[in-house]
């Protein structure tokens, strides 16, 4: 059943041109220009009217969450906040009915995350669901929602399903700005047609740097902590990077917006440390290229993740794993797929249960 793969993780990664593909199969027709969802499309005006939306998700689906903030943010201009269901259930937050709860999770089954929804269904908002299991207790409780169709996802490391989140909180973000009409038709146009090219691009990612990955990993087999660093789009993907090192190769790492690092972590950098940098193109590359100077200067070691041709960056890495470019608001999607070649092989080489990493567990249903 891993399909000749040898962990699901792994099987998984691979699925990723198809299950970002599913999720867009019958939302996004490029060639008549919209995107349907029947979920945001049924309550539209709820969106349109909504003081505010509200993400809330824990660990990978929180990550998901605040691209999703930075999509919504960007192309419908509703303003967005991301919280950990865990903070938001506690902290007595002001909800109102005018505001509009999006929780995202794979499993739809993780208990503080329903707590969280049903605290807020309580206040009188609107509930919305993304969830990957068809008929989980998240999807079941929410007013509406759309499913993320990346089919079962079995290894505990979630891989297939963030991108599919991505893809969802892409859909969402422009759907909403076109309709509201603060994403004007031209550039519409122009946003979905990177979109439905994103399985090609992920495919390429996959033939690129599937060996790559597997030689840089060699070379940190013993490495004890790790630096995963983005600006913009980039910044919840270099947490995400982080997340996915830390949970399966037992390796401490953590995610900074790049441009945080003068405020503390840079006193960390030395020749030991290695620093994952997501350096597209289109996204701060010129400010990403100073930070990399910083880097440079003392000595950390430079895994860069940037575009086909880059030569700045590329330059001051040590290690170079190119993808191909597109829209900035879509590169976390691409750039997170060699980032989980390297935890995979990472934590492989290192002897680790990649499936079952200890401590953990697929669905968390106990807070
Ligand atoms: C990370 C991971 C966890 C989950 C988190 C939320 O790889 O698996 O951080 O993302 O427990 O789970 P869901 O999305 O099922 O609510």
């Amino acid at each position: 059943e891993k399909g000749g793969y040898e962990h699901f993780m792994l099987k998984e990664i691979f699925e990723q041109p198809k299950s970002v593909h599913d999720t867009m199969r019958g939302r996004l027709i490029v060639d008549e220009g919209v995107i349907k969802m029947a979920g945001i499309w049924d309550h539209v005006e709820k969106f349109k009217n909504a003081n505010r939306i509200i993400i809330i998700a824990c660990g990978t689906s929180w990550h998901a969450g605040l691209i999703g903030e930075y999509l919504i943010e960007e192309y419908a201009r509703i303003p967005v906040e991301v919280e950990y269901a865990s903070e938001f259930r506690y902290r007595n937050p002001i909800i109102t009915d005018k505001d509009v709860v999006i929780a995202i999770s794979q499993s739809g089954e993780t208990a503080d995350t329903m707590a969280a929804l049903k605290l807020a269904k309580e206040k009188g908002a609107f509930i919305y669901g993304i969830c990957n299991v068809v008929d989980s207790s998240i999807a079941r409780i929410t007013d509406a929602g759309s499913y993320t169709h990346a089919g079962p996802e079995i290894g505990v490391a979630s891989t297939k399903a963030f991108t599919a989140q991505l893809t969802i909180l892409s859909l969402i973000a422009l759907k909403l700005g076109n309709h509201n009409g603060n994403l004007g038709n031209a550039e519409f146009m122009r946003l979905i047609s990177e979109l439905d090219a994103i399985p090609k691009k992920i495919e390429e990612v996959l033939n690129t740097t599937h060996e790559l990955t597997q030689n840089i990993a060699k070379d940190f087999i013993s490495a004890t902590n790790f630096l995963y660093l983005g600006r913009g789009y980039n910044y919840p993907a270099a947490l995400e990077g982080a997340l996915k090192l830390k949970e399966i190769s037992y390796i401490h790492a953590e995610g900074y917006p790049a441009a945080e690092m003068k405020h503390g972590p840079i006193a960390l950098i030395d020749e030991n440390m290695p620093i994952v940098i997501i350096a597209p193109k289109k996204g701060h590359y010129d400010k990403i290229v100073s930070n990399v100077q910083e880097i440079k200067a003392r000595k950390g070691k430079i895994i860069a993740v940037v575009n086909k041709g880059d030569t700045q960056v590329s330059a001051m890495a040590d290690y170079v794993i190119e993808i191909p470019e597109t829209s900035e608001c879509f590169s976390p999607i691409v750039a997170s797929v060699p980032l989980q070649l390297l935890a995979y092989y990472i934590a492989v080489y290192r002897g680790a249960n990649v499936d079952q990493p200890r401590n953990l567990a697929k669905s968390v249903t106990v807070e």
